[in-house]
């Protein structure tokens, strides 16, 4: 499709609580070790919430950086987009929630359940609203408290997940900005990672607690190898999309799930180590703060510089997956 405008990021933040959760702490909670988690996941430690704090709390703080480094105020954004899978509550929408605490009254909201790959989705959504003419910038936000769905007596899962938040502010820019993506989706295969309890399928009761039911329930080496091959197709896509090869891309920003998986893609895609952006080991999987937390904290140690080509991928619950390929 022919583009009225280019479109890209013009301010960026995140906030990661400060308590944080070992493996060796988690040795003391199910039966596992550092070692397993470290071979397997290649996590050694996760951020955590103090109980009771809110997702629209982490989300409010990282879009506050985000507004800074753009230099916009509050009540000059348009649109506020917060992908989570962990929202304040079932309604009103967590980004409603994230308006009125940094004040951006002039701003419509909405949430994107899109899992790990939400942040992707609510780019890709914001930058057609700026594109059409519709709006003029957006804020779009990846917001998680797993802990709050983490059930700790489950080893399969528990060791996985963490806490954390990343804003972006995205506008129209006169060069570069986002060059093409790719979203996709199967819900055929849902049952494979999922939260059965508390929805209109299953409303909470004693029986949905008695089960366990309001807790992330996964069939990990399912999820891995869809993982792996859909990220690998959702790069590939959205780097051909752009007219470009994979040896052009500067830097990969995958989904942080796990090191086996982010490995596996960089050498289907044929990339060297140096040029994979890992922050695994210190948040663990955050799911749709994942991505925007790895383009925070890669652009804060300079592991990119303008002109560069930078490619978020991502994949999780729906299954969804997607990728978005942006010129610095
Ligand atoms: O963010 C959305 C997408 N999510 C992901 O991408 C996660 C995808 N999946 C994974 O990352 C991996 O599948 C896991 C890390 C979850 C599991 O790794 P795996 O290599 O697939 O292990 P497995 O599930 O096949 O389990 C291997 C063994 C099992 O023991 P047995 O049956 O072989 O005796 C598990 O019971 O490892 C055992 N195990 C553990 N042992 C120690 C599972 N969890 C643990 C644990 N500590 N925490």
């Amino acid at each position: 499709m022919t583009r009225k405008k280019l479109v890209g990021i013009a301010g960026l933040g995140m906030y990661v609580p400060k308590k944080v959760l070992t493996n060796r702490d988690l040795e003391k909670m199910v039966d596992t070790s550092d070692e397993w988690i470290t071979t397997r996941t290649g996590i050694k430690e996760r951020r955590l919430v103090q109980p009771g704090t809110p997702s629209s709390t982490l989300a409010a703080k990282a879009a506050n950086k985000a507004l800074e480094s753009a230099n916009l105020k509050p009540e000059e954004i348009e649109l506020i987009i917060v992908a989570t899978i962990t929202p304040d509550m079932p309604f009103p929408s967590t980004s409603c929630f994230v308006q009125s605490k940094i004040g951006a009254k002039n701003a419509a909201c909405f949430d994107i359940g899109a899992a790990c790959s939400g942040f992707i989705y609510g780019l890709v959504t914001a930058r057609h609203f700026i594109d059409s003419g519709m709006y003029k910038n957006a804020l779009v936000i990846g917001v998680e408290v797993l802990t709050s769905v983490t059930d700790y007596t489950d080893r399969n899962t528990c060791v996985l997940f963490g806490d954390g938040a990343g804003a972006a502010v995205l506008g129209p820019v006169t060069s570069g900005g986002i060059l093409s993506h790719y979203l996709g989706a199967d819900g055929d295969l849902a049952n494979l990672l999922y939260l059965p309890g508390g929805g209109s399928c299953n409303p909470a009761s004693k029986d949905t607690l008695k089960n366990r039911l309001h807790y992330i329930k996964m069939s990990g080496s399912e999820v891995f190898k869809s993982a792996v091959r859909l990220m690998t197709d959702a790069a590939t896509r959205a780097v051909c999309d752009a007219n470009l090869g994979c040896k052009d891309i500067s830097l990969l920003i995958p989904h942080q799930a796990n090191i086996r998986i982010i490995n596996s893609v960089r050498q289907r895609i044929g990339l060297p180590e140096d040029k994979v952006y890992l922050n695994v080991a210190k948040y663990g999987n955050v799911s749709a703060a994942s991505t925007i937390i790895a383009l925070c904290e890669a652009v804060k140690e300079k592991r990119i510089k303008k002109g560069d080509i930078v490619v978020l991928v991502a994949f999780g619950a729906g299954f969804t997956w997607g990728s978005i390929v942006l010129k610095w």
